[in-house]
């Protein structure tokens, strides 16, 4: 996601902009450019990095738009660097958000006879809205962005500008824009952190509406009806400006936590083909290739390694493709043993952990085809690869990794997907129900939010303790290594996770009464349910305290672990989504804790965000 803010009104324009951007840098921070109108002409300036490198110059002007990027197409330059125009520089727009179907709209644009500058899908939105305003009836520009809209599959928050109209419009589907209703002025913005210190007086769009601002007034319109001047609710916001950037969260752990709906919502977009039962990739690994594979190895650190052995576990049951998942520092010191047909994925958040790059370069060193799961947009793994995908989770501020980790899982079921229906071992059938399960996801993730009054009581008893154990079976063996460091990173209590059935075989030794052992009992697993819950009741007999995930159409839970046992309830989902329903519960128990020992929760001690160091 990125940060939009825009004004009109009677005071110069680029110094309010580029301090609203600074208010919203937390949504992104790879590139920024300022669009100023003035005198029928629209002047741009455009830089990579930090909004403070729009500080080097100034723009004269009471009309601007403005942009802090977060890259989702297109690396992090200037020539993808927002605002984009549309050739004649007469309309300049931003963009937050995905139009999934870019390609195509693309494709026709150039048969059009439009060129490109950049490598956006934002470009395409640009010129979208210019043919049809070109091609509509006086040139009018609210009609033109409907018509355009009513073309374009995705998500947006667009702001607009045309050199020949003191106004501005946005749009809104899928992500936020909120107006600000000032004395004789008027901001928009991504976020009311930007404008805040102005006025408290807003308007958060709704999907589908868009917005027509001039000097004097503003006019909600619909992009599907003709009746016009929609009423909408003009709020006061009351919140202080050290929170909003948070969107009212105490941290930015808890409001990445809550995002995984959208999160995962933009990771799918574009990458489900219902047509073709198939996933979708930007960069397809082909069929020859893969039906030639010898072997996958995946090499990732921490939170991005506990995902790794989530997407070995499924791409082995449902691709029956070997996977070695792989700690990147040891990798490059262990003489790998690596055959040719290998495929090498590096899994990676930031995009720069020196171990997991200089895995990657052993790989590349031996010939090996090399695949990324990465967040950030044209970071150094996602350079280095040959191919790879997105996980879209916008930026992660918040030290421990909660919704890269939903994101890498989900990207990990898409390559399943693609692996399985290319070896034949998937069939379209059950290729088109995971599809539509992953349809599901952002509700599912959503339904897991309703236990969280539950678990921050819980959270006030693991809070007293000094050491802790995650246990899960099969594929929750890596869920419960997820949770178990969620919670050593944020709360600094001891904890270790192991396979349940490993207990007895020593860890056992250091349960004492009213140690929390957390563990991870999906009902609809079987057989390993069972075995499950003997192993919680040799935990129950040397007095360990249970804090049991479970479905919540399990009815014999509460019986099987006892009264005095905590029952944390999860949708019952198919085996390949628990492990993204099961981590939220355990993010959310986690941050509760730390919250409960007053721990610095967002920039944990001795801790970074990305490790660029061995
Ligand atoms: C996760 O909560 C930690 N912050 C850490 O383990 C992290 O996952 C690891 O350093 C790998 O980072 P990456 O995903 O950016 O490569
Ligand atoms: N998809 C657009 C781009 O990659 C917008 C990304 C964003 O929301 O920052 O430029």
């Amino acid at each position: 996601m990125c940060g939009i803010i825009a004004y009109l009104g009677e005071r110069e324009a680029y110094p309010i902009l580029v301090k609203g951007l600074e208010r919203l840098e937390y949504r992104g921070y790879d590139s920024a450019g300022i669009a100023i109108l003035k005198d029928n002409f629209i002047q741009l300036n455009k830089v990579v990095g930090k909004v403070n490198n729009l500080k080097s110059t100034t723009i004269n002007g009471d009309i601007g738009i403005s942009h802090t990027r977060w890259a989702t197409h297109g690396i992090p330059n200037e020539a993808n660097a927002h605002p984009h125009h549309n050739g004649d520089r007469s309309l300049f727009l931003v963009h937050n958000g995905i139009i999934e179907n870019y390609v195509n709209l693309k494709k026709e644009l150039i048969k059009r006879g439009y060129q490109f500058y950049s490598d956006t899908d934002t470009e395409v939105l640009t010129k979208l809205i210019d043919y049809h305003h070109k091609n509509s009836a006086n040139q009018n520009t609210l009609k033109a962005i409907k018509n355009a809209l009513h073309e374009v599959v995705g998500a947006y928050g667009l702001v607009l500008i045309n050199k020949n109209e003191e106004k501005i419009y946005a749009a809104r589907k899928g992500s936020p824009l909120v107006l600000g209703i000032g004395q004789r002025e008027f901001f928009v913005a991504s976020d009311p952190a930007a404008f805040l210190e102005h006025t408290r007086r807003a308007l958060y769009l709704e999907d589908d509406d868009i917005l027509e601002i001039d000097r004097k007034n503003f006019q909600v319109h619909n992009l599907h009806q003709d009746c016009d001047k929609l009423k909408r609710n003009v709020d006061h916001i009351k919140w202080n400006l050290s929170n909003i950037e948070k969107n009212g969260y105490e941290h930015f752990m808890l409001k990445e936590i809550h995002e995984q709906p959208d999160t995962l919502r933009n990771c799918l977009a574009g990458r489900i083909d219902m047509e073709n039962h198939d996933s979708k990739f930007t960069d397809k690994l082909q069929p020859e290739f893969v039906k030639n594979l010898n072997k996958i190895i995946i090499a990732s650190c921490g939170t991005s390694w506990h995902a790794s052995l989530v997407i070995k576990h499924l791409i082995e049951k449902y691709s029956r493709i070997k996977v070695d998942v792989e700690y990147a520092s040891e990798f490059r010191y262990k003489n790998p043993i690596i055959n040719k047909n290998d495929l090498f994925v590096a899994i990676s958040q930031s995009g720069e952990t020196a171990d997991t790059l200089a895995a990657l370069k052993t790989a590349k060193e031996n010939g090996l085809r090399c695949f990324g799961i990465v967040n950030v947009v044209g970071s150094s793994i996602s350079r280095e690869v040959d191919s790879g995908n997105y996980i879209r989770a916008g930026s992660e501020i918040g030290v421990a990794s909660t919704k890269a980790f939903t994101g890498q899982v989900l990207c990990g079921i898409l390559l399943m997907v693609h692996l399985g229906k290319i070896k034949g071992t998937i069939t379209n059938q059950t290729a088109e129900k995971i599809l539509n399960n992953l349809k599901n996801i952002p509700d599912l993730v959503k339904q897991t939010f309703e236990e969280e009054e539950k678990i921050k009581e819980i959270a006030k008893f693991v809070a007293t303790k000094n050491n802790c154990f995650y246990l899960g079976r099969g594929l929750n063996i890596a869920t419960a290594l997820e949770g178990s460091l969620k919670l050593k990173e944020i709360s600094y209590i001891h904890s270790e996770a192991f396979p349940a059935g490993e207990l007895k075989h020593g860890p056992i030794a250091l349960i004492e009464e009213g140690m929390p052992i957390i563990v991870i009992a999906n009902k609809n697993e079987g057989i390993v349910y069972d075995k499950l819950l003997s192993n919680v009741q040799e935990v129950k007999s040397r007095k360990g305290k249970i804090i049991v995930i479970a479905n919540d159409n399990d009815r014999e839970i509460q019986d099987n672990v006892g009264e005095d046992s905590y029952v944390i309830r999860v949708p019952e989902v198919p085996d390949y989504l628990q492990a993204i329903i099961n981590s939220v519960p355990l993010q959310l128990l986690s941050y509760y804790v730390a919250k409960e020992r007053g721990c610095e929760i967002d920039q944990p001690r001795n801790l970074a965000k990305s490790v660029t160091v061995e």
